[in-house]
């Protein structure tokens, strides 16, 4: 294969996704810059987007791709793949954030933010696998967070969302690793991007206000989060370092934040857990990349 590598990334108009198109671009690799409504509400970043590719002659385009939406995911993934003949990277990244008391988050705002959060991530790689194993290769990037191993008060969804994805990629490393498909998952901390000031808030007040001072407890939590953001810059690096690893030496999970908050203890509890789970099920010797150590992406 190319070092070269074709890039799909979801939720790229603004924080990571931007961040990371940009940057894998800059290193020389194709990449598809994917957002919603780029001829709308997200006009301004797609033209700033498209303005940079030719300012400095670089292989980064805009396409549109709704993560919730199945036509939508199915035609960006078809539009690369006629363009480019094939897909190597696919970055699901596109998330936001839920807060507010479990209880009084609506089921309908629970199932929103799994649509986007998990279901985006379903949605892009059985669009992209059929195309990964007709190349013999690629590899599936999930952007999850420290909060995808670690329940933060008042983020309970966001946290399920995360979980659940963290679930599914590591699903996904062990059952497409004898194909050669490679599945990792990149956990952030807190870093500075417009997440924060994006949060949905849980909807049913009257339910919040019988939690009584539990009720200030996401916004203690965000306020902590803002104070301890970093320089998104250091995910896009990393994100850059694991595609330009080389296809069969990827981690199943990269850290990435300054303080581990007890990420790197669970990765490697999880890992040998899960290393005697597969001899259980007879299964270790089935999978080729199995067990690849956990700790931080530096
Ligand atoms: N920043 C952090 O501290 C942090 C930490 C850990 C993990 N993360 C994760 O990093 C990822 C990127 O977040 P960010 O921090 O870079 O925040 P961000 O700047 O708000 O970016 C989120 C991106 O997701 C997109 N998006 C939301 N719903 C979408 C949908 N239905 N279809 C396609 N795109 C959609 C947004 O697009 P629109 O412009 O159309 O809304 C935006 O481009 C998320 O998965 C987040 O959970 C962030």
């Amino acid at each position: 294969m190319d070092s070269k590598q074709m890039v799909l990334v979801t939720g790229a108009s603004t924080g990571f996704g931007r961040l990371i198109a940009e940057t894998l671009a800059r290193h020389g690799h194709t990449v598809f810059a994917t957002m919603r409504d780029p001829g709308g509400r997200n006009s301004k970043n797609a033209e700033e987007i498209r303005a940079l590719a030719k300012r400095e002659s670089l292989h980064l385009q805009v396409l549109e791709l709704d993560v919730t939406d199945d036509a939508s995911v199915e035609r960006a993934v078809r539009s690369v793949v006629e363009q480019a003949g094939r897909i190597d990277v696919a970055i699901n990244n596109a998330g936001y954030v839920l807060a507010g008391l479990a209880e009084a988050a609506t089921t309908e705002q629970a199932q929103r933010i799994m649509d986007t959060n998990f279901f985006g991530a379903v949605r892009v790689n059985r669009a992209v696998l059929p195309q990964m194993r007709r190349q013999r290769g690629g590899l599936l990037l999930h952007i999850s967070s420290g909060a995808g191993r670690v329940v933060i008060q008042s983020f309970g969804f966001y946290c399920a969302s995360k979980f659940a994805l963290e679930a599914l990629a590591e699903s996904y490393h062990y059952e497409l690793a004898a194909q050669g498909i490679e599945s990792s998952i990149v956990e952030p901390g807190a870093y500075q991007t417009p997440i924060l000031g994006n949060i949905v808030r849980a909807a049913d007040q009257e339910r919040t206000e019988t939690y009584g001072a539990a009720k200030a407890i996401a916004g203690k939590v965000s306020g902590v989060l803002t104070a301890a953001a970093g320089n998104a810059q250091e995910v896009a690096d990393a994100v850059l370092q694991i595609v330009e690893t080389p296809a069969g030496q990827k981690k199943l999970r990269y850290r990435v934040s300054a303080a581990s908050l007890g990420v790197d203890e669970i990765n490697a509890v999880s890992e040998s857990v899960q290393a005697k789970v597969l001899e259980v099920f007879g299964l270790a010797g089935d999978t080729a990349y199995v067990h690849r150590s956990a700790a931080g992406a530096s």
